[in-house]
């Protein structure tokens, strides 16, 4: 049976013939999807490489990965200060088992994404594994293209004294590079594991000098992953450039966690540095859940949800019926 409802004016054509054209037309009028509050007032300014540099000992830095557009949207309304559009995308979007599958094609596409959502965050991504061991040439080739194709902000690479060459390099072509030390994923199985590193002196005083490399050559912030707290503590007050955490205790200038851990959205299954902010892998099944069940129900779509002719456009199609 088919329902008649007056056609709003602003929607109805001149020719009545009941074509409505855009499908959106009749719903209420959009939430915007990128706040621009900000933006309007002028209230928060774009965050830059530099500004980041300068926070040293000043306020928390947060940083959040994103991988998408709404991501970044959100990441940006929360006043989030750094995007890092992490080589963990590999694991988190894709399903793969390590860092080491995901390629810089990839990481393009995810960075062009979350600069779409044109954030006041920095943008930074991440070098996939093998684009800066070949060479400085073809690292900086490749950290051109994040910026260029991609629209990346600034770079991150893994690694300690080993990558000077290859991040002076970088620098050089004035792109920003993000340091990361402590337990790299990209070398799991140099490292034998995931494992929390710099457990022993040696290795700990070995950190530390990679950080202060880093910081001296030019980085302008260097995540610490997986260290004890001390080391995270120690590197933090031995380096100028800012330190971000992730599972390095709570000395550090930031912190950095992956989004969809932050926000609940995995298996329940967090490493022990992860603190959930929220459930939101358990709301949207719930939420599918209803949405399924008024389905089953006959109460989805409503009349609300549905569109509509004319009278007389319905009494002539009723005619035949
Ligand atoms: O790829 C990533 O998400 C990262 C952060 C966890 C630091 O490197």
């Amino acid at each position: 049976m088919i329902r008649a409802r007056p056609i709003p004016a602003h929607t109805a054509t001149p020719t009545g013939t009941g074509d409505q054209g855009d499908v959106h037309s009749e719903m209420a009028p959009p939430v915007p999807v990128v706040s621009r509050r900000r933006y309007d007032f002028g209230l928060m300014s774009k965050v830059t490489a530099p500004g980041i540099r300068s926070r040293k000992g000043g306020p928390k830095i947060a940083v959040v990965t994103a991988y998408d557009f709404p991501g970044a949207v959100i990441a940006d309304r929360a006043g989030i200060d750094m995007i890092l559009v992490g080589d963990s995308v590999a694991n988190v979007v894709h399903g793969m088992d390590t860092t080491l599958e995901i390629g810089l094609d990839e990481i393009v596409l995810h960075t062009r994404a979350v600069k779409r959502a044109k954030p006041n965050a920095l943008v930074v991504a991440d070098m996939p594994w093998l684009t800066f061991h070949l060479g400085e040439e073809d690292t900086v080739r490749n950290a051109g293209r994040l910026v260029r194709e991609g629209g990346a902000e600034a770079v991150k690479l893994e690694g300690g004294r080993k990558r000077l060459p290859v991040i002076e390099a970088i620098l050089d072509a004035e792109i920003p590079v993000m340091g990361h030390v402590g337990l790299t994923p990209q070398s799991v199985h140099a490292m034998g594991g995931f494992k929390v590193q710099g457990k022993v002196v040696d290795a700990a005083r070995e950190m530390i000098e990679d950080a202060k490399a880093l910081s001296d050559v030019g980085c302008f912030s260097i995540v610490i992953e997986g260290v004890p707290d001390i080391l995270g503590e120690l590197i933090t007050k031995e380096v100028d450039a800012p330190t971000i955490g992730i599972g390095a205790g709570p000395s550090t200038d930031g912190q950095v966690l992956v989004f969809h851990d932050v926000l609940g959205l995995g298996d329940g299954n967090y490493p022990k540095f992860v603190r959930p902010y929220a459930s939101l892998a358990d709301e949207a099944v719930a939420a599918l859940e209803r949405f399924k069940a008024d389905i089953q129900k006959g109460s989805f779509p409503g009349d609300d949800e549905s569109y509509h002719v004319t009278d007389e456009i319905a009494a002539e199609l009723l005619k035949d019926s």
